[in-house]
């Protein structure tokens, strides 16, 4: 039996409009193009850990609106053990306005919703669930509160903790101590370092800076630069895989999701860093979180044409 991954965070729905140029504070841009669909941090990384044939229980909380049910129908067509997804009435369920411009960039406004309802009891409800769980997987959507709370449960109970700390939180140092491994993008790490972070150089020092903070590794993702991996064994930014962007919305989700599942499966760092890449890259050619995460044939044939 495949060892099982849980993601704990958010679910969403993504309300995309393409444009053909963001508007400034006041203007009015039209010809837009419209696209309802499944996002939130979370739920990309669930689906993107189970689509590369992760074994995958997710917990988290909707709303009891009509989104909750659409998302519901979603997780379940994935494949995704829905036993620990939780609803709460009198709050919408999580919901993110997203804009995306013709060079595939975004802006992306997000309210949570639901997302901020999951708490210490839906945890203590899934704890049974969780007991066959070796390693928990993160995103900075969790309520602060609630993330302080399940970081300190999986060091209670000895789960190993990857953070995908997304957006970036103030964690004090007594948390991060025990993260097994830290991805962030160039932005997240400049807010836990609290400076600048631009370009290669400064990636660099911020990971290992960052890695000094943690149990285990750091990576730092830099875009179509790639991304920068500090372990004990290893410094080394790993290339991008070049592609016509379309839409990079959620391809550092993408990235976690599917490194989980490849790091669960025992692949050596290196590779399960290339197996994310090549997973997120495919994922920005496409428009959208969810619709544009690969199954795991496709990422093997993406593989092997690119090597
Ligand atoms: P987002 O917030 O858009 O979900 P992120 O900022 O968390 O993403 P990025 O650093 O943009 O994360 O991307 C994560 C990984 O996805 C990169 O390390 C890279 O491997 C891949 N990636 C992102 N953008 C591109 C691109 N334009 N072309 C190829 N690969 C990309
Ligand atoms: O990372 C992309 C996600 O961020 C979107 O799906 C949106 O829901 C926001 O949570």
């Amino acid at each position: 039996m495949s060892r099982k991954i849980a993601i704990i965070g958010s679910s969403n729905i993504d309300l995309i409009m393409q444009v053909p140029k963001f508007p400034a504070a006041g203007e009015t841009v039209s010809g837009g193009v419209f696209t309802q669909t499944f996002g939130g941090k979370g739920a990309n990384q669930a689906v993107a850990a189970s689509r590369a044939g992760g074994d995958v229980i997710f917990v988290t909380c909707l709303g009891t609106d009509h989104f909750a049910e659409l998302i519901m129908e979603r997780f379940e067509e994935d494949g995704i053990d829905t036993t620990t997804i939780f609803q709460d009435s009198g709050v919408s369920t999580g919901t993110a306005m997203i804009m995306v411009d013709q060079n595939g960039e975004n802006i992306i406004a997000v309210a949570p919703g639901a997302n901020f309802r999951l708490n210490e009891r839906h945890l203590a409800k899934a704890s049974l669930v969780l007991t066959k769980v070796e390693v928990v997987l993160l995103q900075g959507e969790l309520h602060p509160d609630m993330l302080k709370h399940v970081l300190r449960w999986c060091a209670e109970t000895g789960k190993k903790v990857l953070l995908n700390m997304a957006p970036a939180q103030h964690l004090e140092a007594e948390y991060l101590k025990d993260v097994n491994l830290l991805l962030v993008n160039e932005t997240e790490a400049e807010i836990l370092i609290n400076r600048p972070v631009k370009g290669i150089d400064q990636a660099k020092q911020a990971g290992e800076e960052l890695s000094q903070l943690v149990k285990g590794g750091v990576i730092v993702s830099l875009g179509e630069n790639g991304s920068y991996v500090v372990t004990k064994d290893l410094k080394e930014i790993i290339p991008a895989f070049k592609v016509k962007a379309v839409d990079t919305t959620a391809a550092g989700d993408v990235y976690c999701g599917t490194l989980a599942t490849a790091l669960v499966e025992g692949m050596e760092p290196k590779e399960a860093v290339r197996f994310a890449s090549a997973a997120a890259a495919i994922s920005v050619t496409r428009l959208g979180a969810q619709p544009s995460i690969p199954h795991r044939k496709e990422i093997e044939v993406f593989l092997s044409d690119n090597s």
